[in-house]
């Protein structure tokens, strides 16, 4: 298939002829602020279908729904509970999915994988918005990326993974916060944050009070989950490991891995990078003191050391205040938790 590639340049009419696909059961990767997204019309099975199709995504993991009106959601929503009511005053349009009790029968299956709950949100970037109103239908929308990979933050990095699998890309410049969304499950008294992202728990306890973090319930506990956070994520071709330590202890893992016969890159802070002496490629993503500019740079960095003949990412940890959870978060399971620390070093 030939993936059509416009940009938002070219004028209005591309937003017609996108929804004119996207309405024929095609699908067209589009800006929101967090990352690009991948979409297809919600109600429609075979739209749904090429969307895990090409992103080769496990059929158990569930899709957001995208919509551009809150009204939009009497169609496919049961009920809608008093926080989130404050929560779509408070976030909407912007980073926060809410995870909502369905009506049955009208999204396809395949978007809640068989849940009797689906995400929905309302996205602030003005190209994804008026793409969704224009369209106005419920839009189905994933990461455009393959699946595992880091998460597409420009229209370059969805064409390196779906270029000839989706019909059309709409190209809108770099997404603004550069990490995914905070998905937040409100069906419980106390929701709980499954994915946190753009929106910080901070924020959401300021307009609703408590929220429960999915990792620190207890097992035993029955909780909802978000399916895909089982699945291996973010991960650059080369394995990563997460480095808590000094510029000293830096130098020696360097070294580790340099003797090892490894190609090292890091990934780190700009004031990281100045301390570290070994001459190995760094991959910086902006000042430890601006954590937006962190997550903004992040899933760049990741995919950047695809690039080079990088075999072994060593990558700086950063605080979990605010956006640095949803930052620490994609880290960890970019490294699939590998840390190197006093107690557990690069083997030698
Ligand atoms: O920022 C974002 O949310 C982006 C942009 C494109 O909007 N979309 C995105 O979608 O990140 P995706 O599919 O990559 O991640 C959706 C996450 C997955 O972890 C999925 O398991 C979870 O949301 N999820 C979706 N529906 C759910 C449900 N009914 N219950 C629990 N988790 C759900
Ligand atoms: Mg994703």
């Amino acid at each position: 298939m030939e993936t059509k590639l416009w940009n938002i340049d070219q004028g209005k009419e591309i937003y017609q002829e996108a929804a004119e696909l996207l309405r024929s059961g095609e699908t067209v990767a589009f800006p929101t602020e967090t990352v690009y997204g991948l979409g297809a019309d919600a109600t429609n099975p075979d739209a749904v279908k090429q969307i895990y199709e090409a992103k080769g995504r496990p059929s158990d993991n569930p899709l957001i729904v995208h919509i551009a009106d809150a009204k939009q959601m009497q169609e496919f929503i049961a009920e809608v509970p008093e926080k989130a009511e404050k929560l779509m005053e408070a976030f909407w349009p912007g980073p926060l999915t809410l995870i909502l009790p369905i009506k049955p029968g009208v999204l396809a299956e395949s978007v809640t994988a068989g849940l009797k709950t689906v995400g929905v949100r309302m996205p602030v970037h003005p190209v994804g918005l008026e793409l969704l109103r224009i369209t106005n239908r419920p839009i189905a929308a994933p990461s455009a990326n393959r699946s595992g990979r880091p998460s597409p933050t420009t229209a370059r990095h969805v064409e390196e993974d779906l270029s000839g699998r989706i019909s059309a890309i709409i190209d809108g410049g770099s997404t603004g916060v550069g990490l995914e969304s905070t998905v937040l499950d409100v069906t419980s008294d106390i929701p709980v944050i499954l994915r946190p992202g753009g929106v910080s728990t901070e924020q959401i306890e300021e307009v609703i009070g408590e929220v429960r973090s999915a990792r620190n319930i207890p097992k035993k506990e029955e909780v909802p989950k978000a399916p895909g956070m089982k699945y291996t994520h973010y991960a650059p071709l080369a394995p990563v490991y997460l480095v808590e330590g000094g510029a000293a202890f830096w130098d020696k893992q360097i070294k580790r891995g340099l003797d090892r016969g490894e190609k090292v890159g890091l990934l780190l802070s700009d004031e990281l990078a100045a301390e570290i002496r070994e001459p190995v490629m760094k991959i910086k993503i902006g000042s430890r003191a601006q954590m937006d500019e962190i997550a903004r740079r992040l899933y760049d960095g990741l995919r950047l050391f695809d690039h080079t003949d990088t075999t072994l990412i060593l990558a700086e940890t950063f605080s979990k205040d605010g956006i640095g959870d949803a930052v620490m978060n994609r880290l960890e399971k970019a490294a699939g938790n590998k840390y190197l620390n006093e107690t557990s070093e690069l083997p030698r």
